[in-house]
């Protein structure tokens, strides 16, 4: 793909396992050192640039977030020439004020997952690999959604602290209140090792969050797959709206 034009990536999440205004040109079933990635890659235009599109859990969606194969998605679209990645992720809101189907553009993780490869330098390293991760998202990439959710007049909730757990299961609600106390505003299951992955290959990252439930314990509701559902399909427009701008600017 050696052209300078740049590619564009994105993750779709819980929510988002196709874009149908994608023109897909090409679907690439591939393969990297670490595996395959969760589903072949959409490789089409959108907003009339170059994208190329990865349903985190497979397509039909049928991967957790403990088993995703992080490294394979992020090595596929690096090999596919992708250099800027939008990754949209599905949480619940901890915060009172990121309420359900309401968009966050957060800038910061605390990463709560265990047992996952957490990076592409483990083994036959010629030195240990530190990268720096003060700031896990990009700020051009931020800067680029911020700009277009306001062309769109898309509201969203500029900043946040994405807690990312282990799953597959929902939090207790002493265990939000714990993240809470951290300084988490919202819960995930798939912003880490994604974002430290990217980090490592030198692709410019950031996360567009829809929330699709207040955490556990935030109300006195149990969370149900259909609120979940009902709040996906209220908020996922926008943030299909925001892509389209963020693209074609
Ligand atoms: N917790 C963790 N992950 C999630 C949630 C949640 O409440 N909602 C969507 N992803």
């Amino acid at each position: 793909m050696g052209s300078s034009e740049p590619v564009w990536g994105i993750i779709g999440g819980t929510g988002l396992t196709a874009i149908d205004s994608l023109e897909v040109d090409e679907t690439l079933e591939t393969e990297t050192v670490w595996g395959a990635p969760s589903a072949p890659l959409r490789i089409g235009r959108l907003g009339g640039r170059k994208v190329v599109f990865l349903a985190r859990h497979g397509d039909p969606h049928r991967i957790p977030p403990h088993r995703v194969n992080y490294r394979a998605n992020i090595e596929a679209l690096r090999q596919a020439g992708v250099d800027r990645i939008i990754a949209v992720n599905a949480v619940g809101s901890i915060h009172p004020a990121m309420t359900p189907s309401s968009l966050v553009l957060p800038d910061q993780i605390i990463d709560y997952t265990w047992g996952r490869a957490p990076s592409f330098h483990e083994e036959n390293l010629e030195h240990a690999v530190h990268v720096d991760f003060t700031w896990p998202y990009s700020e051009s990439i931020r800067d680029a959604l911020r700009a277009a959710a306001a062309e769109v007049d898309v509201a969203f909730r500029d900043g946040g602290v994405y807690a990312c757990t282990q799953g597959p299961r929902l939090e207790t609600a002493a265990e939000i209140r714990r993240l809470e106390q951290d300084g988490s505003d919202v819960v995930g299951m798939t912003a880490m090792p994604e974002a430290v992955l990217a980090r490592e290959a030198e692709l410019d990252y950031a996360c567009l969050a829809l929330v699709v439930n207040w955490a556990a314990g935030r109300t006195s509701e149990v969370i149900t797959m259909d609120d979940i559902r009902s709040n996906l399909d209220a908020g996922i427009g926008r943030v299909l709206q925001v892509l389209e701008a963020c693209l074609r600017a």
